[in-house]
């Protein structure tokens, strides 16, 4: 098919990848035409596993960049609409760059095709794109609006959209869902997997997508519910952390428990410094302002966002408490991320974390292995950044482990102790064990488990029962965590 990618951010550019992948001939658009040009370079703007492999594979074969819009359209069956939108000052998500690309579609229109939002946007888009390319001259009978949400993770997105748990097409129109979902039928019937040279996905076996067909509203619905139950997945799992901690219980515990019910799952139930990233926190503001405007209260939101708020603050009273007072003090930050395998720092609560500390006065050493870049230019100088882990801790009073790189979990505790000034570390992700801390002699503050702090031993000892626990509901964990 005859594909057009129109916004080559995050989405745009993996999805126009994948498509391309599938056989598709794809055009993607971006009216920044440095970015076009970088692309057409051979240049991979983002951090993402697989996709500069994807972009040298079918660059100037079956994926062109472009500034051209208009041709972009004419050369195509289904444009995507993948150009951002954010959040405005009252939580609704700006459609404004929506709305310019489908007045651009409309003008150059000349035959049949299907316009497919691919942008989370509220419900109602589908409609509202609908009547701007009428208002601007495009035929009735040339086009048809459908709604194809993305949930692929920053990571992993690749993976996720070549292996994915489901595939929505939301259209009122049969002629343009089964053009929609042609468009996946290498995924869903599994031919793509029977190549040789296929991505490699993070199942093993055979595996078929499962394609679910909705109206277009439908579709729009289930983006925002999507990431609002999963963020509130998070702040539910973190609020109960925090009992934990009140009451001197272990949260990994109690979710090895309560993951195990398969009605609730262990999957995405990980406490730490709360959810960030340019999705959860933007969808659920969005989200919550669809169901204001409709008349319905969905106060539960709000408190998602409250505790994910709170526990960034219950994060920095921590260090408080492990340091006593903070001005002054130096400390090693090891994460700047907002989560493991990208170098989006949007929303990072590691970042936000950082600016607290250093308005309270610390001066700190960070490392992170990909977001230090872009970090450098959100951060002032008072920030100096490591060359890997070890650099960061030398002379530091404590080290704080912001981002769930997997690379940390693997750090020589006994370097670490040697390196810093004071044995403390500060656990944000829970990416260690208490008792492999304790052996190690450090001092050891996580979320919702027990601190090991004063005595400790010097030679290792047996796990506990908690650290024996390995079933396949801890390793679906870990591959949310290095996903
Ligand atoms: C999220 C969704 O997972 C995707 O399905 C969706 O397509 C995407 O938003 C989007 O709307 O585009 P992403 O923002 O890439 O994907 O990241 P996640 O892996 O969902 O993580 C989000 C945040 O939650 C991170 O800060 C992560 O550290 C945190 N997290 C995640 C936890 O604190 N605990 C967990 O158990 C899982």
């Amino acid at each position: 098919m005859k594909i057009a990618l129109v916004g080559s951010g995050y989405v745009g550019l993996v999805a126009g990848a994948c498509f391309a992948e599938l056989g598709h001939d794809v055009v993607l658009v971006d009216n920044d035409e440095s970015k076009v040009a970088a692309l057409k370079r051979g240049e991979c703007p983002i951090h993402e596993k697989f996709l500069p492999e994807l972009l040298e594979r079918h660059r100037g074969r079956r994926l062109d960049f472009t500034s051209n819009l208009p041709e972009a359209v004419r050369r195509s069956q289904l444009i995507f609409i993948a150009v951002g939108t954010p959040p405005k000052e009252d939580g609704d998500a700006d459609l404004s760059y929506v709305e310019s690309v489908a007045r651009g579609i409309a003008g150059a229109i000349d035959s049949y095709k299907v316009i497919v939002e691919k942008s989370t946007v509220p419900v109602y888009t589908n409609t509202w794109i609908r009547k701007v390319m009428l208002l601007n001259g495009a035929p009735a009978e040339l086009f048809d609006v459908a709604s194809n949400p993305e949930f692929l993770r920053e990571g992993a997105a690749v993976a996720d959209f070549l292996y994915p748990d489901r595939i929505v097409v939301g259209a009122d129109s049969d002629r343009a869902a089964d053009m929609v979902a042609e468009a996946y039928r290498p995924l869903v019937d599994g031919s793509y997997y029977k190549k040789t040279d296929a991505i490699p996905g993070p199942l093993a076996g055979p595996f078929m997508a499962r394609l679910i067909r909705t109206s277009a509203k439908s579709a729009e619905l289930i983006k925002h519910a999507s990431n609002a139950f999963l963020a509130m997945k998070i702040s539910f799992v973190n609020a109960v952390s925090s009992v934990c901690e009140a009451v001197g219980a272990d949260v990994e515990q109690v979710c090895e428990g309560l993951g195990s019910d398969s009605r609730i799952g262990r999957r995405f139930l990980c406490p730490g410094i709360g959810y960030g990233g340019s999705c959860f926190p933007k969808d659920l503001l969005a989200f919550r302002a669809v169901a204001r405007e409709s008349g319905c209260s969905f106060g539960l939101l709000n408190e998602v966002s409250n505790v994910n708020e709170e526990q960034r603050n219950r994060f920095l009273r921590k260090v408080k408490r492990a340091l006593w007072t903070l001005k002054g003090k130096k400390l090693a930050v090891l994460g700047l991320a907002f989560k493991n395998g990208t170098d989006d720092i949007r929303e990072s609560p590691a970042m936000a974390i950082v600016k607290s500390l250093l308005k309270e006065g610390c001066s700190i050493t960070a490392y992170d292995p990909a977001a230090m870049a872009h970090a450098a230019e959100e951060l002032s100088s008072a920030v100096k950044f490591a060359g890997d882990p070890y650099e960061a801790m030398r002379g530091a009073d404590a080290c704080l482990v912001l981002t769930e790189w997997e690379d940390f979990a693997a750090l020589d505790l006994t370097r670490v102790k040697r390196l810093l000034r004071y044995p403390i570390l500060l656990d944000g992700r829970n990416l260690f064990r208490p008792a492999q801390m304790e052996a190690a002699g450090l001092n050891y503050y996580s979320v919702g488990r027990p601190d090991v702090v004063g005595e400790r031993r010097t030679t290792p000892r047996k796990p506990s029962s908690t650290e024996q626990i390995k079933t396949p509901l801890t390793d679906a964990v870990n591959k949310d965590r290095a996903a």
